[in-house]
């Protein structure tokens, strides 16, 4: 049986769940797969912190080179999180012809071509499966299961954070701050949460799934991206009037050579597939031009579920079979379209007096917006909630639309733009 040594860079959330399945796992590992793995040593910030699972304190460190340089070490797991340092010690791993597994989304979509370079030139392993969707195998599913497809459409809620808070608050009633805090506490929110509530978190992984998909790079800055911050409970409650659910969306669609990328929180019929996806649960669905339409579904985020990933990836390396996706010369940039077809809510809140409501149905039909259905409520009040849903409308027509109602004196806020997907 062959021994390897590995090192960890992080032990928090992840770190702890990756270290609880190579102990309670151990012999099957050995059995199945034929390898004995070892950690020889795991880099923190700080080596004397308590930490929920107990180890043997002498393989806690503070020194990176203790892994980076040390030959016995043949593959490094990341799971430290953010840009750098984390960049740097991996780059060095790969350097120094180690394989690297990472969970680290932000690292893989903003530098994914130097660590491709840097792997490509030693000869090492990248390997990257829990950096999206936690605990679901779909990086692997893309890369060894659907290559014979031209995918074409990606739709997923690929952030756990945020799909527990809105769970929360549409199912409780509970207000953002509250559930947020409960997320941090079940180890499902970055280290920087504003990461998940702002849509980073969702927008890496999406770079990352998409360019996995069409075969072209789909950066980052490309991708539009708003988060849940601005999401109340009373857009909550209008929604499900309308029959919609809320989700924090990522959107991916290859149109005839021209792709369109969207983060943003979604109204979709309580009906539709990803309504029913709950809590810190995932799903995405992608359509191929040869398998259809597929949906992949389970735990996004934790320590185990993300554990699962890594574990997986850690044994992948051990077997030098392959790497994942590899850039050549073959990889073209992503041609972008900004100016998406899709459906709209918008709520306003306007002077409540007569003639208002034809006023700014008269800016939508001025830029071709056609609206499928308006909820007007407080009549007799001074001011009043002004709901309206449209039909199909480019993007632009939209914003085009919202600019000149901004202006009109009779309306005193617009409080929220929400896209519906159906
Ligand atoms: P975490 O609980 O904050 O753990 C981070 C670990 O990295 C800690 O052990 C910390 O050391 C160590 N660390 C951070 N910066 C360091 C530095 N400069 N030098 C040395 N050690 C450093 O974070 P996490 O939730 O485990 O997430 C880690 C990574 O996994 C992130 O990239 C995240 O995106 C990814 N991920 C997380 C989840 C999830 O469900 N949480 C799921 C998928 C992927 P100390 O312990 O000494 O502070
Ligand atoms: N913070 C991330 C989430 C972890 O909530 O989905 C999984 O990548």
């Amino acid at each position: 049986m062959q021994k390897i040594q590995i090192g960890f860079l992080g032990f928090g959330n992840i770190g702890n769940g990756v270290y609880k399945i190579l102990q309670k796992h151990r012999n099957e590992i050995a059995d199945k797969e034929d390898y004995q793995i070892n950690i020889k040593k795991i880099l923190v910030r700080d080596i004397n912190k308590k930490r929920p699972v107990e180890t043997d304190r002498s393989i806690l460190t503070d020194n990176p080179d203790d892994i980076l340089n040390d030959p016995e070490i043949s593959i490094v797991a990341e799971f430290m999180g953010g840009e750098n340092p984390a960049l740097s010690y991996l780059l060095k791993a790969l350097n120094n012809g180690k394989s690297v597994v990472t969970a680290n989304k932000e690292v893989i979509a903003r530098h994914w071509e130097k660590l491709d370079q840097a792997a490509s030139a030693s000869g090492a392993g990248l390997y990257y499966e829990a950096s999206v969707c936690g605990g679901i195998p779909v990086i692997k599913a893309i890369q060894e299961s659907l290559q014979a497809n031209r995918i074409e459409r990606i739709m997923g809620i690929i952030n756990g954070t945020t799909n527990y808070i809105l769970t929360k608050m549409s199912e409780n009633n509970e207000n953002f701050s509250d559930a947020l805090k409960k997320a941090q506490e079940l180890g499902y929110a970055e280290p920087d949460p504003t990461a998940d509530v702002e849509g980073f978190d969702a927008a890496f992984k999406l770079s990352i799934l998409s360019t996995l998909c069409f075969h072209k790079r789909v950066h980052l800055e490309r991708i539009l991206r708003e988060g849940i911050t601005n999401i109340t409970l009373e857009d909550i409650s209008y929604g499900k009037e309308l029959g919609y659910a809320l989700k924090l969306l990522a959107i991916a669609k290859d149109n005839e050579g021209k792709v369109e990328v969207r983060v943003h929180p979604t109204f979709i019929p309580q009906n539709h597939p990803l309504s029913s996806v709950r809590s810190s649960f995932n799903a995405v669905y992608l359509k191929g031009d040869c398998v259809g339409d597929m949906m992949f579904y389970g735990r996004g985020a934790g320590d185990l579920p993300t554990g699962s990933a890594i574990v997986s990836d850690i044994l992948t390396a051990c077997k030098k079979e392959h790497r994942y996706m590899k850039f050549g010369e073959k990889t073209i940039n992503a041609v972008y379209n900004d100016d998406w077809q899709t459906k709209y809510y918008i709520r306003l809140t306007v002077k409540d007096q007569p003639g208002v409501l034809g006023e700014i149905a008269g800016y939508f039909g001025k830029h071709g917006v056609s609206i499928a259905s308006v909820i007007q409520k407080g009549y007799g009040n001074t001011t009043a909630p002004l709901i309206f849903v449209t039909h199909e409308a480019s993007e632009k027509s939209i914003q085009q639309a919202i600019a000149e109602i901004r202006k009109n004196p009779c309306v005193i806020s617009v409080d929220n733009l929400i896209r519906v997907e159906e």
